[in-house]
């Protein structure tokens, strides 16, 4: 969801820009543009991909120290040229690129344009241009006159200002939508994601919600919006550039799923105590006591991050005992939840910067909850704001489907079940013996990416398919559910994850030959009641695609094709279950046309309600 970067120091800001506006590329956008001082103000915007602003700048090509840049994922207006940011104020003199939403920008654009302001576009963020050109007339310095205009509107917002008044000067701000600023030797950058701005600064400082930052080649000051200066806290900037190449890969999507071995090996990486039985979490240590007095935990997500809390939960209930909800995130915060002082809520989220997460996460904190973030980025809203937390150490996640982010929240998840489940009576060999498990994981994931050709001649076979079902049951339930929300966001396809249980209480009347169904049936607790359910499509014509463990032939003359993978307890089946199905929504885009990296509608990060 859209990208901002900014330069200023000594050398041309241009370069620095588009390589950033590329590297943010992955988040979805759909028009793009920058802002050069040098010393008058220069824009060239274009609607479409970054490769058409790309073609405008080879002649265009605006120089200059300081500068601005942003990829639109459209809100308020269509994508468009005009609508692209940045936007200029009146003058032509100040410019500004705006992730978020203001919602009061009907009313603030009456009252600006009442008091002789045009308009040029039909988006929310253009009052800001406006509001901040009427600070910078009245005299107030770049970093005021972007104060007074965000005291001025109510809503959301990563702005970065620059303008012709105040020459070799950023300003920038944030509530509510992720900015950080990167440290150089006598330049800094700001961008909305650290992906930008990796191997060009050497620390980076995450902006916090209510926070300004001014810069200039001479140095920075991050002061409040409301008052004094406050310590912006210098860290060390994760990553490497490298992680954000496909490394001989077509696409980010398939280069993320055959990570994953080393993601999973990462998430247990110094976690995992075999001689006390029990996974050690450092993030959880200051909150020990009110862990050990918990009586409910409500975990609160979107997406993927939401199923792999309906797989944390089972973990969690089953290991330690601790009645578990999971909340979709949008519906928490509106449904007026029960939280008292022994409720701990725990926010699932890679990007930790996902509106609903982070509003369902502060109205847990306002009831008084023990906040627990489970988090990929180190220094996001999520992480910064809870008490206590775990990262989940699935390094950067380029391709916009969830894969080595989601396998890391699951791994993750189960060694807090583990952490709970020991101080609640789990005896320390059950402990052990999942612990150990984990351990071989990576191996057993390893052997499945081996198949992966095998996943892509399956895609070939279902090619023409336009509806699907993914049904289990158990465990194999929000597998089910994150198997059909990856076939359907990349490839297009309409896919129900459903119980497999509840066929019969209604969607069975869909199956016919033309409505197969992929069912996940490792040999569970479950097994039996879910291979009646595959008796049942059979009956009525369906095709079935079974998903199930090696060494069982029991469904080879039922279902029309049987998926093997390496047999592992029921617990942990959804983390080597998880790849085939990656895998066949995967090729199923790829042998349909598309790009599995940028599906159509969507952002990697969701920072708007
Ligand atoms: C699906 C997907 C999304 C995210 C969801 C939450 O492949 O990626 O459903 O899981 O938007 O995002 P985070 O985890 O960043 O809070």
């Amino acid at each position: 969801m859209c990208g901002i970067v900014g330069y200023v120091g000594e050398r041309e800001a241009l370069p620095f820009l588009t390589e950033g506006l590329r590297r943010l590329e992955y988040r979805g956008y759909d028009s793009a543009g920058v802002a050069v001082l040098g010393p008058s103000l220069r824009i060239v915007r274009a609607s479409g991909k970054i490769a058409a602003l790309a073609d405008r700048l080879r002649t265009e090509e605006p120089n200059g120290t300081t500068g601005i840049a942003h990829t639109r994922w459209a809100t308020h207006g269509p994508p468009s040229e005009a609508n692209a940011h940045p936007h200029a104020d009146c003058r032509h003199r100040a410019a500004i690129v705006h992730n978020g939403i203001i919602e009061n920008y009907g009313e603030l654009k009456g009252e600006l344009a009442a008091r002789g302001h045009r308009f040029a576009s039909e988006t929310d963020s253009e009052v800001l241009a406006h509001l901040l050109e009427e600070g910078l007339q009245a005299g107030k310095s770049l970093a005021d006159a972007l104060a007074s205009a965000l005291n001025r509107v109510r809503g959301t917002y990563g702005v970065v200002a620059i303008s012709e008044d105040h020459p070799g000067r950023l300003a920038a701000a944030r509530l509510g939508s992720p900015l950080v600023v990167g440290i150089g030797r006598d330049e800094y950058f700001v961008a909305s994601d650290a992906a930008a701005i990796l191997g060009h600064a050497s620390g980076v400082v995450h902006l916090k919600d209510g926070e300004l930052v001014e810069a200039s080649a001479e140095g920075y000051v991050v002061r409040s919006l409301v008052s004094a200066p406050v310590d912006g806290t210098v860290e060390r900037l994760e990553g490497t550039v490298a992680g954000l190449q496909k490394n001989g890969h077509p696409h980010f999507m398939l280069k993320e799923i055959h990570e994953q071995p080393d993601v999973l090996r990462n998430v247990l990486r110094g976690r995992v105590d075999m001689e006390a039985g029990t996974s050690i979490l450092g993030g959880l240590r200051d909150v020990g006591d009110r862990l050990a007095s918990l009586d409910r935990l409500s975990i609160v997500a979107c997406g993927s991050a939401y199923y792999a809390g309906l797989i944390g939960k089972r973990m969690i209930e089953e290991w330690a005992g601790i009645p578990v909800e999971v909340d979709v995130a949008s519906e928490y915060r509106y449904r007026d939840p029960i939280v008292t002082a022994h409720t701990a809520v725990c926010a699932v989220s890679q990007s930790g910067e996902t509106a609903d997460t982070l509003a369902a996460l502060r109205e847990a904190k306002r009831k008084g909850a023990l906040t627990i973030g489970l988090v990929n980025v180190v220094g996001s809203a999520v992480a910064r704001e809870t008490d206590a937390g775990i990262f989940t150490h699935a390094g950067p996640e380029i391709s916009v489907a969830s894969t080595k982010a989601f396998l890391a929240q699951v791994a993750t998840l189960a060694l807090l079940a583990v952490h709970l489940g020991r101080r609640r009576g789990l005896p320390s060999a059950s402990a052990r013996a999942i612990l150990s498990e984990l351990e071989r994981l990576p191996r057993l994931i390893a052997s499945v990416l081996e198949q992966a050709a095998a996943f892509r001649t399956l895609a070939r076979e279902y090619g023409a398919e336009r509806d699907f079902f993914y049904l289990g049951r158990g465990y194999g339930l929000p597998l089910a559910l994150e198997g059909a929300l990856k076939l359907k966001e990349i490839a297009y396809v309409h896919a129900e994850g459903y119980g497999a249980g509840e066929l019969k209480h209604g969607p069975i009347s869909l199956v016919d030959a033309a409505f197969p169904s992929l069912v996940i049936a490792p040999r569970d607790s479950v097994y039996e009641k879910t291979r009646s359910a595959i008796e049942q499509i059979r009956a009525r014509g369906g095709r079935v695609l079974a998903l199930t463990d090696e060494g069982n032939a029991d469904l080879d003359g039922l279902a029309a094709q049987v998926i093997r993978v390496p047999h592992v307890s029921e617990a942990l089946f959804p983390l080597v279950g998880i790849v085939p199905l990656q895998l066949f929504a995967y090729y199923s885009a790829v042998q349909r046309g598309l790009d599995p990296d940028q599906p159509r509608n969507l952002a990697k990060s969701v920072t708007v309600e």
